[in-house]
This record gives C-alpha cells, sequence and structure tokens, in this order.
C-alpha cells in the first residue's frame, strides 16, 4: 500500500489476501468462529477456503486438533500455503465443495465462509457439508444479502451498468443471489440440520476511496474479464467514469473524510449438533 491506497501489481489472488481480506472477509471470519467456535482437539474443514483466512484464525484459537483447508482455485490455495500460520499446522487442499473427497462423519466443525452463492448446485454442497459433519458437529456459514442492503456495492453496480450497459453487473450481483435469512435456513434445514440459527449482521467496511474499490473491483477480480478487449486507456476512461458515478450515488456519510465506508450485510448461520 501506498499512501494508504491499494497498488494493483500481482496476482488477482496475491490481491484478494493483500486488501480484500483485512478490509473484508478477516471481520466476518472472527464473527464466524465466535459462532462456530471450533475447540482444543477438533478436526474443522473450511470449505472454499480461498488464502485460507478462516481456516488460519481457527488453527490460531486452537492448540490441538486438525484443521483442513479446501478450495477449488489453486491460485488461491496457492497463496493460502505462502501465509504464515499460527497454532495447528493447516492441511490446503484443492477439491470442490459438490463433491467432497472426505469420508462421512469426519468433522467435528465445517465451516463455509461467503462461498454458498457460487455454488452451482447449493442442495448438493449443503448434502456433502451434512455428510462429512460428525453426528454431535456444527456448521458456520455466511452468504452476503440483497445487494442494496450493502450500499457501496449497490452505488457501484448502478453505475457500471450506467456506464457498461444493463448486464455488466451481473457477476456482482451474483455474490448477492441470497434474499432473506429465511432462504438459507429452508436450504440448511432441507440437508438434514437440525439447530439452525441464521442471524443478519453487518460489518462497516473502510476502503481508501470509491477509485480504490472500483480499480479492484475491475482490474483484480472476476469483473476483469469486463475490460480485457479494452485498450489501456480505455480502461481507465471506463474506471474514472464508473468510480465517479458511484461517488454521486453515494452519500455524504459514505464519503466522509475521502474514504468509501458502508455497512456490508451477511445472512450467518450457525448449526449445532445435527
Ligand atoms: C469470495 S471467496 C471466499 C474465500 C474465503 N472463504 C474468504 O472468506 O476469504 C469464494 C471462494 O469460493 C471458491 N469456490 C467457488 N466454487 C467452489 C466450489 N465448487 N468448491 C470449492 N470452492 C469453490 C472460490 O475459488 C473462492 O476462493
Amino acid at each position: 500500500m501506498s499512501d494508504g491506497h491499494w497498488q494493483l501489481e500481482g496476482t488477482g489472488a496475491e490481491l484478494y489476501e493483500r486488501y480484500l481480506v483485512p478490509a473484508i472477509t478477516a471481520k466476518w471470519a472472527e464473527d464466524l468462529l465466535d459462532r462456530a467456535q471450533p475447540r482444543e482437539g477438533e478436526a474443522v474443514l473450511d470449505i472454499a477456503c480461498g488464502t485460507g483466512i478462516v481456516a488460519r484464525l481457527a488453527a490460531g484459537r486452537m492448540g490441538r486438533g486438525k484443521v483442513i483447508g479446501l478450495d477449488l482455485n489453486s491460485g488461491m490455495l496457492a497463496v493460502a500455503r505462502s501465509v504464515p500460520t499460527e497454532g495447528v499446522p493447516i492441511n490446503w487442499m484443492g477439491g470442490s465443495a459438490l463433491d467432497l473427497p472426505f469420508t462421512s462423519d469426519s468433522f467435528d466443525v465445517v465451516l463455509c465462509q461467503l462461498g454458498l452463492q457460487f455454488f452451482p448446485d447449493q442442495t448438493r454442497a449443503l448434502d456433502e457439508m451434512r455428510r462429512v459433519l460428525k453426528r454431535s458437529g456444527r456448521a458456520g456459514l455466511s452468504v452476503y444479502s440483497e445487494i442494496e442492503r450493502t450500499p457501496g456495492a449497490n452505488a457501484f453496480v448502478l453505475a457500471l451498468d450506467a456506464v457498461l450497459g444493463r448486464d455488466a453487473s451481473r457477476i456482482k450481483r451474483g455474490e448477492h443471489r441470497f434474499t432473506a435469512a429465511a432462504q438459507l435456513e429452508t436450504l440448511l434445514r432441507a440437508a438434514g440440520f437440525n439447530a439452525v440459527d441464521v442471524q443478519t449482521v453487518e460489518q462497516t467496511i473502510v476502503f481508501p476511496s470509491v477509485l480504490d474499490y472500483v480499480q479492484f473491483r475491475l482490474l483484480a477480480t472476476p469483473m476483469a474479464s469486463l475490460l480485457k478487449d479494452r485498450t489501456a486507456s480505455e480502461r481507465q476512461e471506463i474506471i474514472l467514469s464508473v468510480a465517479s458515478k458511484t461517488t454521486a450515488l453515494s452519500t455524504s456519510a459514505m464519503l466522509e473524510g475521502g474514504t468509501f465506508t458502508f455497512p456490508q450485510q451477511a445472512y450467518v448461520a450457525a448449526t449445532l449438533g445435527g
């Protein structure tokens, strides 16, 4: 980081770990672990672990036990392996949430932070989670709520559509496809989770500026595909235009001090023993 602004040299996975994890997913990870409470001596699985924040924080809370982080994306796992860990050693594994490479009743705790919304078959993924979890085990999951409940993301998708056309925000909107806590609860109960508690939770997210946020989204995430056929100057023009419209669609509270600050909402589920 230079002058507090984000430098975008590196792979998408490296930039995810350097910027998005401290700004966003580390906050959600602490909250998820407070609910799921991994304990000394337990076996913990973090599904869709990305660059590993949930697994790492879980390992740090446990003096003894076993932690596995699993993800489909080898680039994310390469970064996960490169970050130092404290506490229990972590086994990083490639694999799909839809076909978990574990025998039934293997884990005391199964976690999946901000991953379920991306899975092509959520029912199958939850069945798999239930299968590998011991009957007495606990699950912790989170998904973003509807995009209107996260005003910074909402201003961004409206701005993006205004600049690039109606379908431009499809990838970002896809992250927010859950529209009610009850939707997650129903899926969990259908998969055989009984004691299910789903809470609507908010975190305050701070980016160094609107421009940092927009540049990151459009250059360092899967949304980069939107600009891949543009020249460098066209890309710059689009980024400045989306940033300017995002600013216009934001409230003064969101822009205070030159930062881009807003509440981010998610549904967070904790299940207890079957
Ligand atoms: C938004 S990231 C969340 C990563 C991490 N849990 C965190 O909180 O930082 C979503 C992750 O889901 C992974 N993913 C998507 N589909 C998957 C699947 N079918 N099986 C396993 N991982 C998957 C992606 O590779 C990505 O790392």
